[in-house]
Parts: structure tokens; sequence; C-alpha cells
């Protein structure tokens, strides 16, 4: 698939002791639901220590989120 072409299909990851990777897609929206984000790729936080939730800004890599904890 080339890089520009949109997806039919929404996926997402789960990246072991990391984030969830939203792909293709999709409509985030807060539990005011109003409308964070929309795109083609987003990264979740899964640990609860992003200062920038719900995406993930790495702090899961300082607290060693451990996925037999999450
Ligand atoms: S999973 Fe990356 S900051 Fe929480």
């Amino acid at each position: 698939m080339a890089t520009n072409e949109r997806k039919d299909i929404t996926e997402i990851t789960v990246f072991s002791n990391g984030p969830l990777k939203v792909s293709g897609n999709f409509k985030l929206t807060g539990s005011n639901l109003k409308l964070i984000e929309t795109g083609n790729e987003i990264y979740l936080c899964r640990c609860g220590g992003s200062a920038n939730k719900p995406f993930c800004d790495g702090t899961h890599k300082k607290i060693g989120i451990n996925d037999k904890n999450v």
C-alpha cells in the first residue's frame, strides 16, 4: 500500500510495554464528546503516566510500564 493511500480499516496495535497505536480512518472524542483528534495515526497512553493524555508522551519508558500490570 502506498504511504499516501487511505486505509479502509482502523487498526489498533498494542505495543508491548508501551502505547496503543491507532492507524487508519478514525475519530477520537473525549468524555465530553468533543472531538480530540482525527487522522491517520496516533499513539494512546496505556500506562497512565503521560502528561499529554490521552496521547503517549514517552513517559512509559521512564516509569517502566509492565504489561503484566496493565
Ligand atoms: S504509554 Fe506512553 S506515556 Fe503512557
